[in-house]
């Protein structure tokens, strides 16, 4: 049966309620579609129960705090920021693992969020988890592809109780819901972003220079796509991003040798982020985001573009 957002909200609202109960409840919200559709359900059912926070982790894209709060106030959504920036970037120091990485990141939420509570006197959890993060997760017997930061990325010992309104929706559907919500276009549009963010970007160990190297790198394919897609060059992906890898390659500036990271650009249609085919970006656009990130971001050599559908790839790089 076709999903019918009209129908689904009330029950989702009485859901709410009643796993919230008389407590009080937070939220965090990401930017993302997600967590911002839970954020105006749960500001529907409990409206007086409900602190929602943004935690900057350090690993947002560019200009990300101050385009969400702009975002949360026109969806009427009362955010505090939290930057906790150093914090996530000292837990990750050294750590390469993808999988280690997420957990980090799971669980520095989850203290970061109980820290929070303890200020706001709160019980209750509300996330914005879909279908496809848990089911990657692991979720009803299946093998982990990786773990979501919002579902096996979580800590074991939590003191906050979870409701999971949109669990078993898959993102077109959460995008139908946002809209009849009456969010923002910009926003139930928004491309999907990963909870643990850029650090998934950034293939293997964190550092400081990476880290700024994937975030300009992001922001110029971003830009470079919405111009295009806007003026009708080409079809806008479901998804389209940056990613660095962790060696460098050797180039040549003038004529000196250079030795430098390369960056991936990953541009990819869905509908439900459970497989994706790699876009066909005309080479015009591919050859103007190549030039643009040599010349605009410094430490960058080399610039590919991945052609891997999911399966066997995944979207993200980690
Ligand atoms: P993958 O990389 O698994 O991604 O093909 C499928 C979709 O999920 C997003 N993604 C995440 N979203 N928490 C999230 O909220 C996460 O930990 C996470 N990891 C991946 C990814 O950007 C893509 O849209």
């Amino acid at each position: 049966m076709a999903f019918s957002p009209s129908k689904f909200i009330p029950g989702a609202v009485e859901d709410i309620k009643k796993s919230v109960g008389s407590d009080r409840c937070i939220i965090a919200v990401s930017g993302g579609v997600d967590s911002m559709v839970a954020a105006a359900l749960a500001a529907r059912a409990v409206p007086s129960q409900l602190a929602c926070i943004f935690v900057d982790t350090g690993f947002m894209r560019k200009n990300e705090t101050k385009n969400v709060e702009e975002a949360a106030r026109k969806a009427g959504i009362p955010l505090k920021v939290v930057e906790e920036s150093e914090r996530f970037i000292k837990k990750l120091e050294g750590v390469s693992d993808p999988e280690q990485k997420r957990k980090i990141i799971g669980e520095q939420f989850i203290r970061v969020f109980e820290e929070a509570a303890k200020k706001e006197r709160v019980k209750v959890l509300i996330q914005g988890t879909i279908a496809p993060d848990w089911i990657e997760s692991g979720g009803g017997g299946r093998q982990t592809i990786k773990s979501h930061h919002n579902v096996g990325g979580l800590p074991e010992n939590i003191e906050l109780r979870l409701c999971e309104p949109l669990r078993e929706l898959y993102k077109h559907e959460v995008r139908m819901l946002g809209k009849e919500l009456g969010l923002p276009r910009h926003v139930f549009e928004r491309q999907p972003f990963p909870g643990p963010g850029l650090a998934v970007r950034i293939v293997g160990e964190i550092s400081r220079e990476k880290l700024e190297i994937v975030r300009d790198a992001c922001a110029i394919v971003e830009e470079e796509i919405d111009n295009a897609s806007a003026s009708g060059r080409m079809e806008r992906p479901w998804q389209y991003f940056a990613a660095v890898l962790p060696s460098k390659t050797v180039g040549v500036a003038g004529d000196e040798r250079i030795y430098k990271y390369t960056v991936v650009v990953r541009a990819v249609g869905s509908l439900d982020g459970m497989t994706a085919n790699f876009s066909l970006i005309p080479h015009d656009v591919l050859s103007s985001i190549s030039t643009r990130i040599t010349n605009e971001v410094r430490g960058v050599g080399r610039v590919t573009y991945d052609i891997t559908n999911k399966p066997p790839s995944t979207i993200e790089m980690e």
